[in-house]
């Protein structure tokens, strides 16, 4: 019988009200019954909104550097247990132990980086036009979050948004995907044990239901969503109804542009892991490369060749390279895509096929996979697959390769190979992206800069960095006139 796991509320773990829960399985192995979780509803959102909300006054009033402090001891925590967690990671979500152990450590870095704020958060001083007159600006929390995560980094992105949101004396509602509910939890119990005061983190578990019910609570000041542009756009038209803050973090088509003086051995490097890395589920993949003729057949076969080699297999396996997609939706979008690229005209180069031989056969495992000679009006050069699955686009120049970059409705990550540094910087320059590299794939942002994208991608705001302050405070403008008379401004 596998563990039952309840929502998180004022302190408490209390089964769904409805008595329904869901299963959780081991994407490498259907058989890996991983626990069930509570499937909530509107009323179990209810009841954590409350929570939060009753529990706001006294976090609030809580001095900033003490609710630092918290984040801090939880830090601590998250580095002594990292590796049980990374392993609990890889069991519920698939991707290979290297890389659910850098998803672990993100979310530590993210909350050593939010627990220094509790002695930060500054605002400014500065004089005013009129004498004997003192201004500044200081940062308020708004009141309850309610966090929507994704599964593909179950415990780096829930303290994207939770750490911040803390440290600034919000209380939260976090709603964790319904494939990784356990990295969330184990995130929520190290908080816990850190000595956050109970109401203040809430977790429910569920699927659609829940979330939407956390967005539309009209006790929720703050909404914050990881997820699809299409669900995106949902949340982003309720909150905007009650005027809530509202953060997006939605799709990316992130493209590696290979010009015909780059190291063509560090590119290859760089397109397998950011192509095939997480399984290509990640917003930030590289699931297009522009390549520029001269270098494209020689590219495109060394990249095939690798891609072919890739160890697939349970990411818990230390000699695996690549594990599972989340799930059999994924996997069938996955297999529908590449339809798609062969119907539109690619040349299938390697992949396009579900591994079902042997223990793969147990799990959601895709073949990496690898389309030559897609142009850029393809659908598979247009539309995120978040699977494994890569575009190559032979361009003719720089100025192409950036208008192929450009071309797409999403605008998160960027990068270019290239030693010539007019190149890197023209190209620095051209990209209408968030994120961009030079001579490095599309993945790998540190928590210390802004994280986000244009576009279709998000809504202007950005995670990490003190940037992320942003989405969960208000600014208040303090004036002190100590003249003793009326001073008008603008006018006196
Ligand atoms: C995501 O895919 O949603 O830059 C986040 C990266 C990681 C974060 C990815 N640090 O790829």
């Amino acid at each position: 019988m596998a563990e039952a796991f309840g929502n998180y509320v004022g302190g408490r773990f209390l089964p769904a009200a409805s008595g329904r829960a869901f299963e959780n399985r081991n994407p490498a192995d259907a058989s890996d019954l991983v626990g069930r979780f509570a499937d909530s509803a509107a009323d179990d959102v209810a009841a954590a909104v409350a929570a939060a909300r009753q529990a706001f006054p006294a976090w609030k009033r809580t001095p900033a550097p003490k609710r630092g402090e918290i984040l801090y001891r939880a830090a601590e925590i998250l580095v002594r247990r990292k590796e049980d967690f990374a392993r609990d990671m890889t069991r519920e979500m698939g991707k290979v132990l290297a890389e659910t152990r850098g998803d672990v450590q993100e979310a530590i870095d993210m909350t050593y980086y939010m627990a220094g704020e509790g002695r930060r958060q500054f605002g400014h001083t500065t004089p005013s036009e009129l004498r004997d007159k003192f201004q500044m600006s200081v940062r308020m929390p708004v009141g309850v979050a309610g966090l929507v995560t994704p599964w593909n980094f179950p415990m780096a992105i829930p303290s994207w948004k939770a750490m911040p949101a803390l440290v600034l004396g919000n209380t939260v509602v976090l709603k964790a995907a319904p494939d990784t509910p356990l990295s969330s939890l184990n995130l929520v119990r190290v908080l816990e044990e850190a000595g956050l005061p109970p109401g203040v983190l809430n977790l429910v578990t569920g699927g659609a239901e829940a979330g939407a019910a956390l967005v539309g609570h009209p006790d929720v000041a703050i909404v914050s969503f990881t997820g699809s542009t299409a669900t995106g756009r949902k949340v982003s038209e309720t909150a905007a109804r009650a005027f809530k803050h509202c953060h997006l973090e939605m799709g990316g088509k992130n493209v590696i542009m290979v010009m015909e003086d780059a190291d063509l051995d560090l590119a290859v490097d760089g397109a397998v892991w950011g192509g095939f890395g997480t399984s290509g589920q990640r917003c930030t993949a590289a699931s297009r490369v522009v390549v520029h003729a001269s270098v494209y057949e020689a590219f495109a076969r060394r990249f095939v060749e690798r891609a072919q080699k890739l160890r697939i297999g349970n990411g818990l396996d230390p000699a695996t390279e690549m594990g599972p997609v989340i799930n059999e939706t994924q996997l069938r979008k996955t297999e529908s895509y590449v339809a798609i690229g062969k119907q539109e005209g690619a040349t299938l180069l390697c992949g396009g096929r579900r591994c079902s031989e042997g223990d793969l056969a147990r799990g959601c495992f895709f073949e990496p996979t690898v389309f030559g000679a897609v142009t850029p009006a393809m659908r598979i050069a247009r539309e995120e697959i978040f699977g494994p699955v890569v575009s190559l686009i032979p361009v003719g120049s720089l100025e192409e390769a950036i208008e192929v970059g450009n071309a797409t409705d999403y605008g998160l990550s960027a990068s270019i190979y290239t030693r010539d540094i007019s190149k890197a910087f023209r190209a620095m320059q051209e990209m209408f992206t968030g994120i961009f590299y030079v001579n490095a794939p599309t993945i790998g942002a540190e928590t210390h800069l802004p994280f986000g994208g244009t576009k279709g991608t998000g809504n202007g705001h950005r995670e990490a960095c003190v940037q992320a302050l942003e989405v969960f405070s208000e600014w208040k403008s303090i004036y002190v006139d100590f003249s003793g008379g009326l001073q008008r401004a603008q006018i006196d």
